[in-house]
């Protein structure tokens, strides 16, 4: 059906735009962010000097995505000890600056037990600030080969499942090289494919409400020259129904131990879709958003988010007039449901794949194997 029509967008700029960077020039360390609120319009570094910064751009998703959230957290540690601020309460800070991505939490601890290890051991602010740093360098590395493993093993799963070939695979919200080290999750698996000629066509859905499908995987599949076409979320039911889709390949925010799939909200309608219809859903994530810590979906913190993202729509090129900065879309003082997340049921997900391999079925026994492996290496 659409194939025919679809094509993919015009810009065809290098592909390789780095998310966030660490730079030193001689005014002092910085954290240097690609404003992702600003894309597709246009490429707009934000510089962080402190945490504080960094907090702001977390929760206003300058920077966003569970990997990408986990590395700028360690990094906003390093910041505020290299800057010589409070480092407790800077972490503290950074770690609740959204609820539901594990990750941040997990990146923010690493960084924050690398300094007082160090400062314990060596009694010097510098050697703390220092390995501190180091620890957020080594988790920015590490994120990079595991987007990498997570591409190959995701592959090969799609190719088992799917072995007909020319995969047309639907994905929500973004999930590539603007969310990791590497080239992501969900999205470095299609990407994946697309390299290795057989990815028919990547489906995109918009993502309402803030539109990380539309404004940010668009823009990266352009960038890769891959088969892609945008709809809108509501688009997807009609387009399994046509028996358009061979797959979904999402990425996850958290993932508890009994395999709940915390992940951006119309994540879990997507898997009651693919279930009807007899399409593999395929969870794509680094073992550090596995939270062994959080037994099920229903304890899962999904963060809300303010009403007006929902009430207006919001654009860099536009005038702005509602109260949130943007241009209402609903009558003056409308009441929105507006969670960020929602969670899927390990029964409704065909498998997880992480770089230590694949889980499926999913059950809290493989999950908990998997990531025991993991931390044997
Ligand atoms: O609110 P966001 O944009 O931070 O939500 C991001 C997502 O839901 C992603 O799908 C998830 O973090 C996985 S990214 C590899």
């Amino acid at each position: 059906m659409a194939d025919e029509d679809a094509h993919n967008g015009e810009d065809k700029r290098p592909t390789d735009i780095p998310a966030l960077r660490w730079e030193e020039p001689p005014e002092g360390p910085v954290l240097v962010l690609l404003d992702q609120t600003r894309l597709p319009a246009e490429e707009v570094e934000l510089v962080c000097t402190d945490a504080s910064a960094l907090v702001e751009a977390i929760r206003s998703l300058a920077v966003r995505g569970a990997p990408l959230l986990g590395i700028a957290g360690a990094y906003g540690v390093a910041l505020a000890a290299v800057r010589g601020f409070e480092v407790a309460e800077a972490a503290d800070a950074l770690a609740g600056a959204r609820p539901t991505a594990v990750n941040l939490a997990v990146g923010v601890r690493r960084a924050r037990a690398a300094h007082q290890e160090a400062l314990a051991r060596t009694g010097d602010p510098r050697q703390a600030a220092a390995a501190a740093l180091a620890a957020a360098r080594a988790l920015h590395r590490e994120d990079a080969e595991a987007s990498a493993r997570m591409a190959a093993h995701g592959l090969a799963l799609l190719d088992e499942l799917l072995p007909a070939g020319g995969h047309r695979v639907l994905t929500h919200c973004n999930t590539g090289s603007l969310v990791s080290g590497g080239e992501g999750t969900a999205f470095a698996v299609a990407l994946a494919a697309h390299r290795a000629g057989r990815l028919r066509r990547l489906w995109v859905d918009e993502t309402r409400p803030l539109l990380q499908g539309a404004r940010l995987t668009a823009y990266e599949a352009a960038r890769n020259d891959m088969p892609y076409t945008l709809l809108t979320d509501n688009a997807a039911g009609s387009l399994f129904a046509a028996g358009e889709v061979d797959a979904v390949l999402i990425g996850a925010d958290r993932i508890a131990a009994d395999g709940s799939v915390a992940n951006k909200v119309g994540s879990y309608p997507l898997a009651v879709l693919a279930r009807y219809h007899h399409v593999p859903f395929i969870v794509v994530a680094p073992v550090t958003t596995v939270d062994g810590g959080t037994p099920d979906g229903a304890s899962i913190e999904v963060e809300q988010r303010p009403g007006y993202e929902v009430t207006e729509v919001t654009a860099p090129q536009v005038p702005v007039t509602g109260a949130g900065g943007g241009i209402p879309v609903a009558p003056l003082g409308t009441q929105a449901y507006n969670p960020a997340f929602d969670v899927t049921p390990p029964e409704l997900v065909t498998a997880i794949v992480t770089e230590e391999g694949a889980v499926s079925p999913v059950t809290t026994e493989a999950l908990a194997e998997l990531c025991a492996r993991s931390r044997q290496v």
